[in-house]
């Protein structure tokens, strides 16, 4: 059965889309068979892929539509995704994305889940279906309080901050925490990527923030035993 992870983070802009889509690429050299699914009804993440028009998408087939093998977009950084909308917001039902990924038509290593910066119901689903949360953390008290705002919902998942130097170079970390062993540097290139529409990964493969985003997928594979 496939592994679930979340990435949340109630506050907003903390590096969670860049952060999961990173992580994507990273597990997806690994050699894990990944799918990265887009719950954030702001659909950051399926523009950032420039997958914005696609005719049927994750919203469909989590009412019901029905999903082949051919309908899963294998992107160039070789992970699956299924292209998102905004009427996701729709959805009610706290179970929908749990057994959307259990019955799924083909089989992942693990399934990321990006998530809305809002304490809505795709929050709700995507804790829900998933055994492990991984939050985005920068020293920022704004990002803190959106952490613990998730660590109150996630009762029944591991939880695992990942160091993020978002906005300062900073080195304060919530020590209440415990973090994926990496550590996130400031970088140009996330803006940039975003121009491009990869992850800061394949915009430069070599750079600092690539080896610590490998760094965090191994960290994460570690933990979830399946490295
Ligand atoms: N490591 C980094 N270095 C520099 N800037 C970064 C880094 N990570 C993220 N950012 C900046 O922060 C912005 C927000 O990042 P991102 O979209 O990943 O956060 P988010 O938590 O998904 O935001 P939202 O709450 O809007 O969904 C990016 O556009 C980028 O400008
Ligand atoms: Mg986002």
């Amino acid at each position: 059965m496939s592994r679930i992870v979340a990435i949340s983070n109630v506050a907003g802009g903390t590096g969670k889309t860049t952060s999961a889509h990173a992580l994507a690429v990273a597990c997806a050299e690994y050699g894990k068979r990944v799918l990265l699914l887009d719950l954030d009804v702001a659909t950051a993440l399926t523009f950032q892929l420039g997958l914005e028009n696609e005719r049927t998408t994750l919203a469909h087939y989590l009412q019901g539509a029905p999903l082949s093998e051919s309908q899963i977009l294998t992107v160039s950084e070789r992970f699956d995704f299924i292209a998102s909308d905004s009427r996701i917001s729709s959805l009610i039902d706290i179970g929908t994305v749990k057994h959307f990924c259990e019955t799924l038509p083909k089989d992942y290593d693990l399934i990321l889940l990006d998530t809305p910066s809002t304490l809505d119901p795709r929050l709700l689903m995507a804790i829900e279906s998933a055994e492990m949360v991984v939050i985005p953390i920068s020293s920022s008290l704004h990002s803190i309080r959106g952490a613990n705002q998730v660590r109150k919902l996630a009762t029944k998942n591991s939880i695992f901050g990942i160091k993020i130097q978002i906005n300062s170079d900073s080195n304060m970390w919530d020590e209440t925490f415990e973090y994926l062993d990496a550590s996130i540097p400031y970088s140009d290139l996330v803006d940039s990527s975003l121009m491009n529409s990869t992850s800061v990964i394949t915009q430069n493969n070599r750079s600092e923030i690539a080896a610590a985003y490998r760094e965090a997928a191994y960290s994460l594979l570690e933990k979830m035993e399946l490295i």
